[in-house]
């Protein structure tokens, strides 16, 4: 499949890899193509996943028919914009990002929560984006090789159409995961997202960002 991960940081970076590992064509997308590949963490990735593009937002987004949107939760809209609504529009959009806000120092707070989510800002945005809120409650490692942690996880999908879930839930299950929980239209995406309070106490106490929710029942 042709896909687009809109963001170059750790979590981009470890999704398009894994896409391109599993044999799809990836096209990674930043605001400026040449000072991100100047980058240092950039150029010491690129040789790791060799067959990921790089490219504007708006190019990767375009060739896409799959978009994972994995910026800064407070860019995530501008990201849209600079992709082009037209890009978007119709398209599966996995919304992996958080609505921290880090201006007050450490732990950050989350700048839109309980009555609204960032998933339904950009479900807002793009009504015609099919958006499925995802990936967002664990570290990038454990999004792309649940099987690490020596044991069956859970992970949530949230979203309006169920056949846009349908196939975010075949994608995730390529990665590993076997036990994808839909919770529901894409308002329950609050509940994911505000889960992260937890989940930064969680990597506080433990030490280390390799965990992930098991839900028994
Ligand atoms: N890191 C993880 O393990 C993890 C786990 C769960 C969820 N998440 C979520 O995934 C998202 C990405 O996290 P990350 O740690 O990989 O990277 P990040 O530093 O949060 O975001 C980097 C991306 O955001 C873009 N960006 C930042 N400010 C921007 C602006 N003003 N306008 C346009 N684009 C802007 C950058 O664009 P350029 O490429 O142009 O610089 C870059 O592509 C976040 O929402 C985070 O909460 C991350």
């Amino acid at each position: 499949m042709d896909i687009a991960v809109l963001g170059t940081g750790s979590a981009g970076r470890t999704i398009a890899a894994r896409l391109a590992e599993l044999g799809h064509h990836v096209t990674i997308g930043t605001r400026d193509p040449e000072e991100t590949a100047a980058r240092e963490d950039f150029g010491e990735w690129a040789p790791s996943a060799p067959d990921v593009t790089l490219g504007t937002f708006e190019d990767a987004a375009a060739a896409a028919e799959l978009i994972f949107l994995v910026t800064n939760g407070g860019a995530a809209l501008d990201v849209l914009d600079l992709a082009g609504a037209g890009n978007v529009a119709g398209k599966v959009l996995v919304d992996v990002s958080n609505p921290l806000d880090f201006s007050r120092g450490f732990p950050p707070t989350l700048f839109v929560k309980d009555e609204d989510s960032l998933a339904e800002r950009v479900q807002r945005a793009h009504p015609d984006a099919r958006v499925v809120k995802s990936l967002s409650t664990m570290n990038a490692s454990v999004m792309v090789r649940p099987a690490d942690l020596g044991e069956s996880t859970s992970v949530f999908v949230s979203g309006n159409d169920a056949d846009a879930k349908a196939a975010v839930s075949a994608l995730l299950e390529s990665f590993g995961h076997d036990d994808v929980i839909d919770l529901g239209d894409i308002t329950t995406a609050r509940g994911a997202e505000m889960y992260l309070p937890l989940w930064l106490r969680l990597m506080g106490g433990l030490g280390t960002a390799s965990f992930n929710i098991k839900v028994v029942r």
